[in-house]
């Protein structure tokens, strides 16, 4: 079970929903039904799984639908049709007090423009949600001072929301929304109105975040650079239908209507995808060989390269050629001893960042881990294929 299950949702927006909903089902186009009804179609047939502890990011343009469906699931909006459970409970089934609880400690949200209170301090606003929950104050200031300082404020306890910048406001607000310890964070649009340098330190904060707290995110953006960054999937909306649902790598490499892929189209993919997309496994792995050995089995195995790893731990590539010019040189004995440990890259680094390796050596270039361990390589013509992008002949007006 997903932490979130969102099953064919409609929304549509108007005074008399219900009336129009079989025309939506029908598969209508929300301009006619706006055209013919003045209703607007919010949300059109929607379903899919979030799951617990991962990024998922919702984008499209302005007017897809995206606050409408996150606020499906604190349940600011009720569906016109169709179901959302949160952790196994249909969110339509909670009673007024029960949706209460449910907002001030299963969820927490993040705004675009902050949201902060103007007339109390930082401290005051990060321990708010806990205040609401009648948590005594040295409790919470204690919290609340942790939070500041995860989010690289220390020292700014007692000032007030107005006597900070943009960014270090949505700081405020990212602890605020943590403070509670909420399972599920809401982000709507939350760094978009940040400037560009700006946001990308909050995009890192948020990673970095997350690679202790292991939160489910569901991030809203309308940018594409963004969504690819730090979402584990990505679900992009288009007149409140979905359009595609999947990781960076599947939006990337393959869009799945001409909307994704105008989308897709002008992005970077050597900064956007990272090398474990492309990586495969060496072709010949070496452990404990002496030089003899390992010339046997390269020969045999018809290659001319071998990944030497000894005690689980990666410790270079050996040639063919190299063993060969040692001529029987009986001082060294292993083939570890001569591996070239100099070009490596890690599997969450952009492929971009194994380029400069890739010209400078004919070997694919060995993929290693933070523990040291060959994960895979990554050949020339891998890297080409996922690079060489065919032009895409569409929707250059969906750029913003
Ligand atoms: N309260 C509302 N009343 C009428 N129409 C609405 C309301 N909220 C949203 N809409 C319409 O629903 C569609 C989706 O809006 P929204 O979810 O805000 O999009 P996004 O967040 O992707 O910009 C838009 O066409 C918008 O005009
Ligand atoms: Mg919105």
């Amino acid at each position: 079970m997903a932490q979130i299950e969102v099953r064919n949702i409609f929304k549509i927006f108007g005074d008399k929903p219900q009336s129009v909903l079989a025309r939506a089902q029908n598969g209508e186009n929300k301009d006619d039904i706006l055209a013919d009804t003045g209703h607007t179609v919010g949300l059109s047939d929607v379903s899919l799984d979030i799951e617990e502890g991962e990024i998922f990011v919702v984008m499209g343009l302005s007017g897809s639908g995206k606050s409408t469906l996150i606020r499906h699931f604190n349940r600011l909006i009720d569906p016109t049709a169709g179901h959302i459970t949160v952790e196994g409970t249909d969110v339509m089934t909670l009673g007024t007090d029960q949706l209460i609880k449910f907002r001030r400690d299963k969820m927490s949200m993040v705004f675009q423009r902050f949201g902060l209170l103007p007339h109390r301090t930082v401290m005051q606003n990060v321990g708010y949600g806990l205040e609401i929950q009648g948590v005594e104050k040295a409790k919470r200031e204690e919290k609340a001072r942790e939070w500041i300082d995860q989010v690289g404020l220390a020292g700014y306890e007692d000032s007030f929301p107005s006597q900070l910048s943009g960014g270090m406001q949505q700081r405020v607000g990212l602890a605020r929304a943590l403070c509670t310890d909420p399972e599920i964070l809401l982000m709507d649009e939350a760094f978009s109105a940040l400037d560009p340098l700006i946001r990308s330190d909050m995009q890192d904060l948020l990673l970095a975040l997350q690679t202790k707290l292991h939160k489910t995110v569901v991030f809203i953006t309308h940018d594409l650079d963004e969504a690819l960054r730090i979402g584990d999937r990505i679900a992009i909306l288009k007149d409140g239908a979905l359009s595609q649902v999947g990781t960076p790598a599947d939006i990337l490499l393959s869009p799945a209507d001409d909307y994704v892929r105008a989308f897709v189209k002008d992005v970077n993919r050597a900064r956007a995808l990272n090398v474990d997309v492309i990586m495969r496994p060496p072709a010949l792995r070496l452990t404990d060989e002496t030089i003899e050995e390992a010339m046997a089995q390269m020969r045999k195995a018809g290659e001319e390269y071998g990944y030497v790893t000894y005690d689980n731990e990666y410790r270079g590539v050996v040639t063919l050629e190299a063993m060969e010019e040692l001529n029987g040189d009986g001082k060294i004995k292993w083939a570890r001893e001569i591996a070239d440990l100099t070009h490596s890259v890690h599997p969450d680094e952009p492929i971009e960042g194994a380029v400069p390796a890739a010209l400078t050596v004919d070997y694919p270039i060995p993929v290693v881990c933070d523990e040291g361990e060959l994960v895979g390589i990554v050949s020339n013509e891998d890297m080409v294929s996922v690079l060489d992008q065919p032009d895409a002949d569409s929707g250059e007006e969906l750029r913003h």
